[in-house]
């Protein structure tokens, strides 16, 4: 299979905070995969270094044979990665198709951007509320709608950055299928989320970061049986749910 992605001996420094410390994997087309880690591990400081908001200290990072690692966020996006933001993506105030209209506007003129908008709307099944505000909505179709964003600047790998993180898990089951179909049909996820049993339902491999290193990847259940993961994090987990 052919790599999309490549990210090589990555390293990212805040003053004296290694970050990310010498992180390397690859990204195939048409898969999803998780990256799970505790707080602060530097999940959301890799997103932001793969899409350019964050420059890395050391090491490449490559698309498709191209080094992106230095370009800016709407050059990366040219070359087909685009991430959601923690927490903070949607304009409340503005309605569901401005939202991704903006997005799409990324790339092209208004009449394309909306047209853009209105078909990642509809693949979403967000068509009927394309007119409300998304103050509105309910957290699942906030969680698409942000998806929808991500997919009308045309990436071809999508940083889904803990966009379940309110749904109780019947939402959450409702929005993973959505995304298996995207990943069905050719689109990959890259996809932060701490909800075990949504990451390990969802994804097909697993990479565990901790303290800015990538301490283990494989499938859901070699992760899963991975004792240093276990005591880096699932342990934690248990812990607090017992
Ligand atoms: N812009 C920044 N400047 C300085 N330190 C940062 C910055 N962004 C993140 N950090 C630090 O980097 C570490 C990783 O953070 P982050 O990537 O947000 O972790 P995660 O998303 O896994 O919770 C944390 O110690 C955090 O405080
Ligand atoms: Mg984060």
């Amino acid at each position: 299979m052919t790599t999309l992605l490549q990210v090589e001996n990555v390293t990212v420094r805040f003053g004296g905070l290694v970050a990310l410390n010498n992180v390397s994997f690859t990204l195939n087309p048409g898969e999803i995969v998780g990256l799970i880690g505790p707080n602060g591990a530097g999940k959301t400081t890799l997103f932001s270094t793969l899409v350019g908001l964050v420059k890395p200290s050391e090491g490449r990072i490559v698309i498709e044979g191209e080094r992106i690692d230095g370009k800016r966020p709407h050059q990366v996006a040219r070359h087909g990665m685009t991430k959601t933001f923690q927490n903070v993506s949607l304009f409340p105030d503005m309605n569901v198709r401005d939202n991704v209209v903006v997005a799409a506007l990324s790339h092209s003129n208004l009449a394309d951007a909306r047209r853009t908008a209105d078909a990642a709307l509809e693949r979403l099944g967000l068509a009927s509320i394309a007119d409300a505000e998304v103050a509105d909505l309910t957290f699942p179709q906030r969680a698409l709608v942000e998806v929808a964003r991500a997919m009308a600047t045309r990436a071809r790998i999508l940083l889904l950055d803990e966009v379940m993180a309110a749904l109780n898990p019947a939402e959450m089951d409702a929005v993973m299928d959505v995304l298996s179909s995207l990943r069905d049909e050719g689109l990959t996820l890259f996809v932060v989320e701490h909800h075990m049993r949504a990451i390990m339902r969802l994804c097909d491999r697993i990479l565990a970061l901790q303290f800015g290193g990538l301490i283990a990847s494989g499938t859901p259940a070699e992760i899963a049986a991975n004792p240093v993961v276990i005591e880096a994090y699932l342990g934690r987990e248990k812990s607090k749910e017992a």
